[in-house]
């Protein structure tokens, strides 16, 4: 095992490595967002929420001479955090009811993390918290009929922070999306590490099998002339892969650089909704640097994509002179795939999320900020939810429609 994921019996907490301290943040970054998106309406009096941490790990970290947070804890600080933000100020008290689950098969990090929350002052029976010890697969089922009997919309957070990429089966994914419709997943993936380990034998073995790798996949890799481009395609291949088989509409597919081992993990983001991979989106836009996306950031498809091989600074790491790259890249891209999805007929600005959610790196606001500078220059009309008109430059909501304009045009040459 990593040294560096080691709770042992002596109480010495392991050293944090930066591209945890990275990945710490982002899930911290993401639950706050999170919290203040779903609870926006002044008379909601109450948030049912399940938060499952699947490898929990031992709770906590040494950075230096501090201490630092592990993920059980970023989870209850997060809750804790907004419950106290978000009843600031409300004459309706809001009550936050999460329940969490921590779920690890090691149990010197299981009797870690007991004495991480005895010693923050948290009762050993507290009823929100649930501990298990085993693995997460073992565990599952227990957990999805504990959120399905008390929870309609299943609204739960499933952080699944494996070591490699053989511990959260395809269809433990599946499973969760198939009867949670409110479950996002953020999943750890070694993805490096799969590629560096494939042999032509992998392509028989379910491990592999259940990622789409077949002979073919395997010939591919082997076949690569160029390593950081042949690699960069097939990460990319696969990430199309675990999308198709997650069973999640939404994919987010952003990439972690591990110095400790020289090598990319993948870090993805997976949901049944478009504003759920918005929220995430943002958060990678906010750690900037951190978190390298491969492929351009206009309008791109997931797999195999020709550009990449053209063009090496098409790697986009979320930098504000991308976000000015981006923007060029939709004024470009957005036109066509506005036309071809409308097929003729007024298109809702919310299908048009859906449908360029999975293939850009843009958030809903920079893609609103797309559509009114060409709404500007005339190559959209807007239409409120009513249907009437919008002026050009007033802001873009999900609920309005867009139209073409009645005169041909740059992009739309010919009256459809
Ligand atoms: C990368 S560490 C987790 C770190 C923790 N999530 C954090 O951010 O502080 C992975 C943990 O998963 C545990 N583990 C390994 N295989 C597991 C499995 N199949 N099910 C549940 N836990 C597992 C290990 O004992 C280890 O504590």
């Amino acid at each position: 095992m990593a040294k560096n994921f080691i709770w042992g019996p002596d109480g010495v907490l392991p050293r944090i490595e930066e591209h945890t301290k990275r990945k710490l943040d982002v899930l911290k970054n993401y639950l706050d967002i999170y919290f203040d998106t779903v609870v926006r309406n002044p008379a909601q009096d109450r948030l049912n929420i399940t938060l499952v941490d699947g490898f929990s790990g031992g709770g906590a970290y040494a950075d230096g001479a501090e201490t630092r947070a592990g993920s059980p804890l970023v989870l209850l600080n997060a809750v804790e955090e907004a419950a106290t933000r978000l009843n600031a100020g409300r004459a309706k008290p809001l009550e936050i009811n999460a329940r969490l689950i921590f779920v690890d098969d090691e149990p010197e990090h299981v009797a870690a993390l007991r004495r991480e929350l005895r010693g923050r002052g948290y009762a050993a029976d507290d009823p929100r918290i649930t501990i298990f010890e085993g693995t997460f697969v073992e565990h599952l089922p227990t957990i999805m009929q504990q959120i399905t009997a008390t929870q309609r919309k299943g609204r739960s957070i499933f952080f699944l922070d494996q070591f490699g990429y053989s511990d959260v089966p395809m269809s433990s994914i599946q499973t969760i999306f198939k009867s949670l419709d409110r479950a996002e997943v953020v999943l750890n993936f070694a993805i490096d590490s799969l590629l560096n380990y494939m042999q032509d034998a992998s392509a028989d073995l379910p491990l592999y099998r259940q990622f789409g790798i077949d002979a073919r996949f395997v010939a591919d890799w082997k076949r690569r002339k160029d390593e950081s481009m042949g690699r960069a395609l097939t990460q990319r291949a696969l990430m199309a892969h675990i999308h198709t088989y997650s069973g999640a509409k939404f994919f987010t597919p952003f990439m972690l650089w591990s110095r400790t081992d020289n090598r990319w993990m993948m870090l993805a983001h997976l949901s049944q909704h478009q504003a759920a991979r918005d929220k995430m989106l943002g958060v990678h836009w906010q750690e900037q640097n951190s978190f390298i996306h491969v492929g351009s950031g206009g309008l791109f498809n997931l797999g195999y994509d020709a550009r990449l091989i053209e063009s090496c600074d098409s790697l986009l790491n979320f930098t504000e002179n991308d976000r000015t790259t981006l923007n060029k890249e939709l004024v470009n891209a957005l036109p066509s795939e506005v036309h071809r999805i409308m097929n003729g007929a007024p298109l809702e600005v919310s299908r048009l999320l859906s449908e360029v959610g999975n293939r850009t790196a843009g958030t809903n606001d920079d893609i609103f900020h797309v559509l009114s500078e060409l709404a500007q220059a005339r190559e959209l009309e807007v239409l409120s939810a009513k249907g009437k008109p919008k002026r050009a430059g007033t802001r873009i909501s999900v609920k309005d429609q867009l139209i073409l304009p009645s005169q041909p045009t740059l992009f739309f040459p010919a009256k459809w």
